[in-house]
């Protein structure tokens, strides 16, 4: 090339799809498990944009077992949906294998372990993220869960570690693969970050590089950029996405464009976004009853964030509790536009995204 050739066009980034024992996903972007966010709702978006495969929230196997009727509601699970991912937690093995198969005999694709939640009510009973210092009992898990499950396939899902960084993520990863798990997913978090501080991917370069199993990367990726960046810099086989999505599920999109060599969508209009707020609350009151209105709160504030313009109309659709009335208003500010032209501070959600909703104990 001489000085006066131009740079070649960089190649479009494209990605192989995600395998699991036998099943393709691609491209490779999942949604999150999020408590209280990941309904029949979500996950139909979710999909819409481009995810090949989505996941409920995580349930207790605890409550499960006992025959909680809730536990059903929060996995909001139907059999049409497949492919799809039913996360549980728990430290019991034989109750955990017991609710492992239940899960898959109600339609879930894949059955995901929960060691990650770092909420203080699950660590107490050693389930979520207290099991990455309880490798004895984990391993007895995996064999249960998995002699269970032989048919389906499970997955774990952890974190970077405890507290220390990642001696306990290797160990668990590495265990996994000997008790023939199906994939990992970790988030490069420790327990003790919570849900704060920047999540460390180097954790994923760490782990790829000791264990062969399909390698899923969760942690701050909030853009097509990131999620770009996270499998060239890491190796890991599919990116997921949580917080991010949160009244944004165009971000999905974004991303699976970029992993399948795809122009990038055009960002959605505010037409969009408000036929979404309804369709998304809509759905919600269709599944959930008239406190799907009250429920999908924690969306609308997230959707409008950013959005110092949209503070009258949040303002009126949090006071808001028939869905009818709550359709009507989002079309006239569509129509109207008005509320859009109200110029305002900044906006803050002013629901925190903070987790977790999951009871430990059956109802
Ligand atoms: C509101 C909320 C609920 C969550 N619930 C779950 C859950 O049920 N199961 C799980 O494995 N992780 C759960 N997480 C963690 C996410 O799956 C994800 O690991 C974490 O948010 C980091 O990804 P992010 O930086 O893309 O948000 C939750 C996170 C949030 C914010």
């Amino acid at each position: 090339m001489t000085a006066d050739t131009p740079n070649p066009a960089p190649a479009p980034f494209s990605v192989p799809p995600l395998r699991i024992r036998g099943l393709e996903f691609w491209p490779p972007v999942l949604p999150a498990p999020m408590c209280g966010i990941s309904d029949y709702a979500w996950r139909l978006l979710s999909r819409e944009q481009g995810c090949p495969i989505v996941a409920t929230q995580m349930v207790s196997s605890e409550a499960m077992i006992r025959g909680a009727d809730k536990c059903w509601r929060l996995l909001d699970m139907e059999r049409a949906e497949q492919p799809i991912i039913a996360q549980l937690f728990g430290a019991d093995p034989e109750t955990l294998a017991h609710c492992a198969r239940q899960l898959a005999d109600a339609g879930a694709t894949i059955v995901d372990l929960n060691m990650g939640c770092p909420a203080n009510k699950i660590v107490r009973s050693k389930g979520g993220s207290a099991l990455m210092r309880e490798p004895d009992l984990v391993r007895r898990i995996f064999q249960a869960v998995r002699r269970e499950l032989h048919d389906v396939p499970f997955t774990v899902k952890f974190r970077a570690g405890w507290e220390k960084y990642g001696e306990e993520a290797l160990a668990m990863a590495r265990m996994a693969e000997e008790e023939g798990l199906d994939a990992i997913c970790i988030h490069g978090r420790t327990r003790e970050q919570k849900f704060k501080g920047e999540a460390d991917w180097s954790i994923l370069a760490a782990v790829r590089h000791e264990v062969s199993l399909p390698l899923i990367g969760n942690g701050d990726v909030k853009t097509a950029d990131d999620a770009e960046r996270m499998i060239r810099e890491t190796g890991v086989n599919g990116v997921m996405i949580g917080r991010a999505a949160m009244g944004n599920p165009w971000v999905f999109g974004a991303v699976a464009a970029r992993l399948s060599g795809k122009p990038a969508p055009p960002p959605p209009r505010i037409e969009e976004r408000l036929d979404t707020v309804a369709r998304h609350a809509a759905i919600m009151v269709e599944r959930k009853g008239p406190h799907g209105i009250v429920e999908f709160r924690k969306h609308l504030v997230q959707y409008l964030r950013g959005f110092p313009s949209a503070r009258k109309l949040k303002k009126r659709l949090l006071d808001v509790t028939d869905i009818d009335e709550y359709l009507r208003i989002l079309r006239e500010a569509k129509d109207v536009g008005g509320y859009w032209e109200q110029e305002g501070e900044a906006d803050e959600a002013s629901v925190s995204a903070e987790p977790c909703d999951a009871e430990v104990s059956p109802r």
